[in-house]
């Protein structure tokens, strides 16, 4: 490995969300990585650190052209004045929904989903609408062990209410890519009745090492044209702590609404590193080539370690994203506990807290039918990743007795 994906930096005490915020625990729970920054994005903030002006920035031609280069391996020509430079995905997301909805209009998102969706939503004043995933607990496919309830969609879809959709692809927690013909479906209903779709795909360059990403905005132009992508190297390069981000569409009308909405918001002034960061992000590929083979190999660990340890424990099928998605309804004998306030996975994420210090997202947090799952950020040198299952391992054993 020409990259360090091996040392175990100790992020205590540094203000880190991950590690600070909860104390003495090890957590396997917010979406960021424990691995150093690919080289050339430490220059580039060291760079701008020892220069020691920190004043305002402005956002340059080449950072489109960053995006612009990088997408055409996802077959996707954009063209600079579909791009608009953002401070994070969020932030985006809420523009958008300002801009696109009105307070009492439904925002339809497919649970279980990352569950900052249910708050843009509902912090704007909108109505949140699950369109369930169906899950099929036998399936050892990707293909099959999530799929769409299209029924439901289109029923949704129908209510005049419905005005947007927010589209996770792929799809955090359950780490799928949608194929073609998903997007296609979506895009087909979505046009036929007149809603927006949105495309988070935050999560688009963690696949598989063989898998690639489709970009929703890849689809045929009037399909293309009824919808708004949000991209970043945050996720990608693990920099979200540098906020940048940015919003695509091919719609004209679409663009010039959100360019206003987002500089209402403020949301459209980089901060200092932000820019430098993204172009060098953007040139780090064969260092995103060697996380991709670590992120899979960890995903190898975790699925043999819990077959052949904790077998009650089963690894939901995936091909994309950091993010491993547990089912563990098998520990779960309380189904039919009639008390609308029990939520199984809070109680065995908290079991796991106090028990062995190992802090796992609560899968209910993604919406009511995830409540038999635990998320699993597996973003880790190996040695942490081991020190992680062997624990979850002893909480476990302790959960059953
Ligand atoms: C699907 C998805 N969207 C957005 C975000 C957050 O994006 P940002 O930090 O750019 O607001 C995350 C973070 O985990 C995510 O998983």
């Amino acid at each position: 490995m020409k990259y360090n994906f091996e040392s175990i930096i100790d992020r205590k005490n540094t203000n880190s969300l991950k590690w600070d915020l909860f104390g003495d625990e090890y957590p396997m729970w917010v979406a960021d990585m424990d691995f150093y920054a690919a080289p050339l994005i430490y220059e580039s903030v060291n760079r701008k650190a020892n220069h020691g002006v920190y004043a305002y920035s402005f956002v340059n031609e080449d950072v489109y052209d960053s995006y612009i280069n990088w997408w055409k391996k996802y077959g996707l020509d954009m063209k600079k004045e579909e791009l608009l430079f953002a401070t994070g995905v969020m932030p985006s997301i809420t523009s958008i929904i300002r801009a696109f909805t009105e307070i009492g209009d439904n925002v339809l998102i497919q649970t279980p989903v990352y569950h900052v969706f249910f708050y843009v939503i509902l912090d704007n004043g909108r109505n949140v609408v699950e369109n369930q995933l169906i899950y099929n607990p036998d399936s050892d496919d990707v293909e099959t062990a999530y799929v769409i309830d299209f029924d439901d969609l289109e029923k949704i879809f129908k209510d005049p209410k419905t005005k947007l959709m927010l589209l996770c692809n792929p799809h955090n927690p359950v780490g799928k890519i949608w194929k073609k013909d998903d997007l296609e479906r979506i895009a087909v209903l979505a046009k036929k009745y007149d809603v927006i779709v949105v495309s988070d795909e935050i999560h688009c360059d963690l696949t598989d090492p063989d898998m690639t990403y489709i970009p929703f905005a890849s689809l045929d132009d009037d399909l293309s044209k009824n919808s708004i992508t949000c991209i970043s190297p945050s996720k990608t390069f693990n920099i979200a702590g540098l906020q940048s981000s940015a919003v695509f569409t091919q719609n004209k009308g679409f663009y010039e609404v959100l360019k206003g909405q987002l500089a209402t918001d403020f949301f459209s002034h980089p901060n200092i590193f932000s820019i430098d960061a993204t172009i060098a992000s953007y040139k780090s590929e064969d260092w995103l080539n060697e996380l991709r083979e670590v992120l899979f190999n960890n995903k190898m660990i975790v699925k043999e370690f819990l077959e052949e340890n904790i077998p009650e424990i089963r690894l939901v099928p995936a091909n994309a994203t950091y993010l491993l998605w547990l089912d563990c309804s098998k520990l779960n004998k309380n189904e039919d506990i009639e008390s609308s306030n029990y939520e199984f996975s809070k109680t065995l994420s908290e079991f796991l807290r106090e028990e062995v210090g190992l802090f796992l997202s609560p899968g209910v947090q993604f919406g009511q039918n995830g409540d038999n799952f635990l998320r699993m950020n597996i973003a880790c040198p190996k040695d942490l990743l081991i020190e992680g299952l062997n624990a979850l391992k002893e909480g476990i054993d302790k959960f059953k007795s």
